[in-house]
């Protein structure tokens, strides 16, 4: 894959985001993790001007509230603009004649943005497009199959926490077929050392062998589990997902039981002190809005953080030459 961000000898540079096993851990620790730091502070301080005069389309094919938003304000906050953006590409554009995403991303480049935020309705869609594309390209979800600005900024959450990425107990729970941010992070926490992956999910909707293979190559460990209550106390991150009735995922009556792919009293009691909640959302029944007082509840700053990890993808694609002024380097 040649899109990649590596970082050997200071040398970094990124292109497109396409999934995450193109980033390796030190351009994560070193590079977007303390710019996502200064963009924290930036928006403290009304914002500042290192985009002024670019542009971006924003794409959605599917429906969006935290990717779309955020992007969008991270332009504002960085002094660019978001010149074009459809939420509902599928229906509302010439895709819904028939127009391939080649021919799509062909034309879109042919009005000189410089960069276009697409999340694409069909899996791989995000590859195709990056492989025409002159301009940058930033995958905000390709169908269930990946959404890394997403894993992203889940890593810096957790980051934030534990002041780590290494040596963590996660349980991922929910639609782990479907669920394309649990597939991203999966890709990215497998970079690290002493990771521990606890996948829970009914037997219909488990998670594809290609994560697990990954994991085994690159040592991580993993277990499969039907009951959350059967690992809640081992956890170090709890990661909730949704079931995706929009791709046809439900749950059975029996596989419904409250503490089984959902958070409940009894999972509070069972998870560590130190443990964090987390989910991409939208959440749905599987975190009670109960679980929001919980001191252990984070998906909220987490959602936030994606203002701040977006800004610093942005300014790395957009406007590396800051790049060194913003780190002291
Ligand atoms: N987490 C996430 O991708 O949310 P949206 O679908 O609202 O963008």
């Amino acid at each position: 894959m040649e899109v990649i961000m590596t970082i050997r000898n200071d040398a970094y540079s990124l292109k497109h985001v396409v999934t995450t096993q193109q980033f390796d851990t030190n351009a994560l620790i070193r590079f977007i993790f303390p710019l996502a730091d200064r963009m924290r502070e930036a928006v403290k301080m009304g914002g500042n001007t290192l985009l002024a005069g670019q542009r971006m389309i924003s794409w959605f094919e599917e429906p969006s509230t935290r990717t779309a938003a955020s992007f969008a304000m991270s332009m504002a906050q960085l002094g660019g603009e978001v010149s074009f953006a459809t939420d509902n590409a599928s229906q509302f554009s010439s895709r819904a004649k028939g127009e391939t995403i080649e021919d799509t991303f062909r034309i879109l480049n042919g009005y000189h943005p410089n960069v276009i935020v697409s999340r694409f309705a069909t899996a791989g869609d995000a590859a195709k497009a990056s492989k025409i594309s002159k301009v940058p390209i930033i995958n905000a979800g390709d169908g269930n199959n990946q959404h890394p600005t997403q894993a992203l900024l889940d890593l810096y959450t957790i980051q934030k926490k534990f002041e780590r990425c290494n040596n963590l107990k996660i349980g991922m729970v929910g639609d782990l077929h479907n669920g394309r941010t649990v597939k991203s992070l999966a890709y990215l926490l497998g970079k690290f050392k002493k990771i521990s992956l606890y996948f829970v999910s009914p037997l219909s909707l488990r998670i594809g062998d290609d994560i697990k293979i990954y994991l085994d190559k690159h040592g991580a460990t993993w277990s499969e589990h039907e009951d959350l209550r059967d690992i809640a106390d081992q956890l170090d991150v709890l990661y909730m997902t949704r079931i995706q009735r929009e791709r046809g995922s439900m749950l059975t009556s029996a596989e419904l039981e409250p503490g089984k792919f959902s958070i409940n009293k009894p999972v509070l009691r069972l998870l560590p002190k130190e443990a964090i909640i987390m989910h991409p959302l939208p959440r749905l029944e599987e975190i009670p809005n109960y679980v929001d007082g919980d001191k252990r509840a984070c998906y909220f700053q987490q959602a936030e953080n994606g203002l701040y990890v977006r800004m610093a993808l942005l300014t790395i694609i957009l406007a590396p030459i800051h790049i060194p002024r913003l780190l002291n380097m």
